[in-house]
């Protein structure tokens, strides 16, 4: 017999029974976007090569090792997108959205990585990602930390810790960066082979290094804050006051870097305990550079993206039954003719019960097989014909949740009787 195919690894699919939690969360989160102004933008899922490996950095994991890069039947080099920014900023210039303007935007979908899959470590993925244009002062990056606060609150998710920090200009980061190659070789007996390798190419990302065995080490080395200057220590202050006094609480993390390079300034990460090594939920920051960076006019933009997998794990351990949704009415029908009839009456009862659930029976079977299924779909009601109804002109109204006693309505009265008993 021939092997079954399979999904490929570290792709899921998202069956029936955990969709309503996915479409809760979506929801929510477009709830909460639309309050604060964001409007929803669409990119194609593959890009030119060449636009990540200029956005997210040559020497990052993202583009070193973990995209699905191919060649086309052109022969163009495409990659399916492992995040959203660059697509955003693509799209945002060569549509003419930065032209004078501000721009808040928001966007959802599949991202794709070659990591090594575990828990809630995906290769395909799903994010909603937000990001602003034109705005270079710090209230839109508290703005946007107080609306994913709101996204948490709105979703009654109460314990995730947001952690801050800021990268500092472009100068401010190149002094820092020879402090800390200065330091790092006075311990490169310490380092390990992936940090070695860091050491010319991206030394800021071997303070992001999960090894133990370098922990003390890293403890040790010098912080961005020396190199800081004014304008980027105020940036910082006033986003910290705003969130203290709008009663988000936070950790200033000054090892808080990045896996992408565009970020300037702000970077934030919310991270749980809940999913064991793979704690952030959701990540952003400033990176005013990259729009010049992508051949446009120098524009200031913030953004960030959260993770659909781990938002929707933690859910299923807190509160799993949040956005399911069950059947109102299901019609139980006996033989061809009731069949039939069935149908056509519950057409009617989608036309007087708006946003109601009405499902009716379909592929035959006995009583207790319908029923069976009536019992699974958690409608409050059943509604039965069968010879005795057709002949009369009447159904049989039967309550599947509470103890009501069963009660026989003519059929044109049934929409009327159900409006009043659903509401
Ligand atoms: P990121 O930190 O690479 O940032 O990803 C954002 C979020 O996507 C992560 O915090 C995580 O929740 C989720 N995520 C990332 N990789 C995986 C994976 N392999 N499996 C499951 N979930 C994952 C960005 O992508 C930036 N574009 C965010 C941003 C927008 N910055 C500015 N604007």
């Amino acid at each position: 017999m021939a092997k079954n195919i399979q999904a490929i690894r570290g792709m899921h699919d998202v069956l029936p029974d955990s969709t309503p939690l996915w479409q809760f969360v979506e929801r929510t989160v477009a709830e909460v976007l639309a309050a604060y102004g964001y409007r929803e933008i669409r990119m194609p899922i593959l890009e030119v090569t060449e636009l990540f490996k200029r956005s997210i950095g040559e020497v990052t994991d993202i583009v070193e090792k973990e995209m699905y890069t191919f060649d086309d039947r052109n022969g163009d080099s495409l990659t399916l997108r492992p995040e959203g920014t660059a697509g955003c900023v693509r799209a945002a210039m060569e549509q003419g959205l930065l032209h004078n303007q501000t721009q808040r935007l928001w966007y959802q979908g599949p991202m794709f990585r070659h990591e090594r899959p575990q828990k809630g470590r995906y290769r395909q993925f799903h994010q909603i990602g937000v990001e602003t244009f034109g705005m270079p002062g710090p209230d839109i990056d508290a703005e946007i930390i107080l609306m994913t606060a709101r996204i948490w609150r709105a979703l009654g998710i109460d314990d995730l810790e947001l952690q801050l920090n800021t990268l500092g200009t472009a100068e401010e980061r190149a002094a820092y960066r020879n402090e800390l190659v200065g330091y790092f070789e006075s311990h490169i007996d310490l380092l390990d082979d992936d940090s070695r390798r860091r050491l010319t190419s991206n030394p800021l990302r071997i303070l992001d290094s999960k090894n133990p065995a370098m922990r003390e080490m890293l403890d040790g080395a010098p912080a961005l804050t020396a190199h800081l200057g004014d304008a980027s220590r105020r940036h910082l202050d006033f986003i910290a006051e705003t969130l203290t006094e709008g009663g988000v609480d936070f950790i200033l993390n000054p090892r808080l870097v990045r896996g992408l390079d565009y970020y300037a300034r702000t970077v934030f990460e919310w991270v749980t305990d809940r999913l064991g090594a793979q704690g952030t939920v959701c990540a952003g920051g400033r990176y005013d550079g990259l729009v010049e960076l992508l051949g446009g006019k120098p524009a200031a933009a913030v953004g960030f993206a959260l993770g659909l997998e781990r938002l929707v794990a933690i859910l299923e351990e807190i509160d799993p039954g949040a956005g399911t949704v069950a059947a109102d009415v299901y019609l139980v029908l006996m033989g061809e003719a009731a069949s039939r009839a069935g149908l056509l009456l519950a057409e009617q009862l989608r036309d007087a019960l708006p946003g109601r659930e009405v499902v009716a029976h379909c592929g035959g079977g006995g009583m207790k097989a319908q029923f069976k299924r009536a019992d699974r779909s958690g409608a409050r009601y059943a509604v039965v014909i069968g010879d005795a109804e057709l002949e009369a002109g009447t159904v049989m109204l039967k309550p599947l949740r509470a103890d009501e006693a069963q009660t026989e309505v003519p059929r044109a009265a049934l929409p009327a009787t159900l409006q009043q008993r659903l509401d």
